[in-house]
């Protein structure tokens, strides 16, 4: 039987993603991303050196491994051709990258209508990355998007375009901005093919060949964070994708069957980028302090992360929902140096204690955090490589955690180096 394991984000992002995926990756046959496009950042540290990836999986640094993007993505191929050239500069020239042919493809019109409908918002803007995400998958679901695969087949691609310029062309004009050329459109995207086209193939049948391979290890890597998810998270604050491991199956064209373990990355406290409902939020100097010390600014945009205590109602939510088997706690060594750490246990809602996020925005913008407080820890845990050596107070905040949501903590990172981490579960090593 070939071994799979997912990766997924299971607060609002940026929980380290591309460090786990890295991590297991080392060893992974095969790295498949199944959602979300270059709105993603994961950071991936080795060696000394320090790598952003946004829409390439985090196995791109191991030349065995196979490096697919798959058609649950929305792919930016001018991005991703920029992307490679970034690797190539420094060094990374042995890869093996393969793209959907049912990937939807983000157009020049997409990031452009994205900064249109974030201005228009005005203070209810959602703060999205204006990398064209929403309206490309709004473009796919209205059976108006273009694909990857049609950069194979010239003609097709140009009748997609022509159509969808018709339309695109008069909602630009209508948003003041500036109209786009056929024939340029064309020109840039067959030039884009040239370099990408060798890459774009049908790559659920190359998964689902590699899931039947007894002993082949495929990883499965999350982008953004399940409270981001357009399902269950924080309706409209969210992305337009599902980052939760159930949407494996349907984002990388294999059978549910094979989803068998998914690893929920959290920090040990929160952070959320763009605006939207967080009961945890911290206005003060502590805020800014873990901010300063976990360099919480976005690896996309640049944009200060909100912080915030560790959230167990979102915990607890993301678990059940993700079918997370082990929990990945990034982030601990931030912590080192606080008097006291709180954990949000529950809400308080009109009265009522809650156990898990209420499912309308109204009622969880009415939501207060209940929270316990821990003992906080000095020590420098960053050098730390065994649970056991970890302080006192640090071992129990995570047992905390794990009691809290009923998930086992599987693996704690001490800092951002693929050298930084600590297997809590041994069963971990088996992938
Ligand atoms: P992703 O989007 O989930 O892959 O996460 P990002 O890469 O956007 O953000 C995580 C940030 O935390 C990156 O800058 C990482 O290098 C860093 N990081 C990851 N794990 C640790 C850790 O255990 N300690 C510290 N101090 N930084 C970490
Ligand atoms: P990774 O994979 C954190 C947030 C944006 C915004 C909302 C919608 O690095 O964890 P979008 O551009 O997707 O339409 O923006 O989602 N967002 C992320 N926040 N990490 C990410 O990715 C994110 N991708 C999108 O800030 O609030
Ligand atoms: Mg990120």
């Amino acid at each position: 039987m070939s071994e799979t394991l997912v990766v997924v984000g299971s607060q609002w992002g940026d929980e380290g993603k591309g460090k786990i995926t890295d991590y297991f990756a080392t060893r992974a046959d095969m790295v498949v991303r199944y959602q979300g496009g270059n709105n993603a950042g994961h950071t991936v540290v080795f060696g000394g050196n320090k790598y952003s990836l946004q829409s390439i999986p985090s196995g791109i640094f191991n030349p065995k491994t196979v490096n697919i993007m798959g058609n649950g993505m929305v792919v930016n191929p001018v991005s991703v051709c920029a992307e490679l050239d970034k690797l190539h500069d420094r060094g990374i020239t042995d890869y093996q990258l393969y793209i959907s042919t049912r990937a939807a493809m983000v157009m020049p019109w997409h990031p452009m209508l994205d900064g249109a409908y974030e201005a228009k918002k005005g203070a209810d803007l959602i703060g999205t990355t204006k990398k064209g995400i929403g309206p490309a998958y709004s473009d796919k679901y209205s059976r108006t998007g273009i694909r990857m695969g049609d950069l194979l087949e010239p003609e097709y691609f140009r009748s997609r375009l022509e159509a969808a310029l018709e339309v695109k062309n008069l909602e630009l004009e209508m948003y003041g901005l500036p109209t786009l050329n056929v024939d340029e459109v064309y020109d840039q995207y067959m030039e884009l093919a040239k370099r990408l086209g060798p890459m774009i193939t049908d790559t659920s049948r190359m998964i689902n060949d590699a899931l039947r391979t007894p002993d082949k290890r495929v990883l499965f890597e999350g982008a953004q964070g399940m409270m981001l998810c357009i399902e269950h998270g924080t309706y409209p604050f969210v992305t337009s994708s599902s980052p939760s491991a159930a949407s494996v199956p349907v984002g990388a064209g294999i059978a549910p069957k094979w989803v068998r373990n998914a690893i929920g990355v959290a920090k040990a406290y929160c952070t959320r980028v763009g605006s939207g409902p967080f009961p945890t939020e911290l206005h003060n100097q502590i805020g800014d302090d873990i901010r300063e010390r976990g360099h919480e600014y976005g690896t996309v945009t640049g944009r200060p992360r909100r912080i915030g205590w560790f959230d167990a109602v979102v915990a607890r939510y993301t678990a059940e929902l993700g079918g997370l088997t082990h929990w990945a706690v990034m982030l601990l060594d931030v912590l080192s140096g606080l008097d006291t750490i709180k954990i949000c246990t529950h809400y308080e809602l009109d009265g009522q204690m809650i156990q898990s996020p209420p499912s309308t925005i109204a009622s969880l913008e009415r939501c207060k955090p209940v929270y316990i407080e821990m003992p906080g820890w000095k020590e420098d845990i960053t050098g730390i490589t065994e649970f056991e050596d970890l302080p006192e107070n640090a071992k129990a905040y995570v047992r905390k955690l794990e009691e809290l949501t009923g998930v086992p903590v599987g693996m704690i990172s001490v800092g951002p180096d693929r050298q930084q981490t600590i297997i809590v579960d041994k069963e971990l090593n088996k992938f």
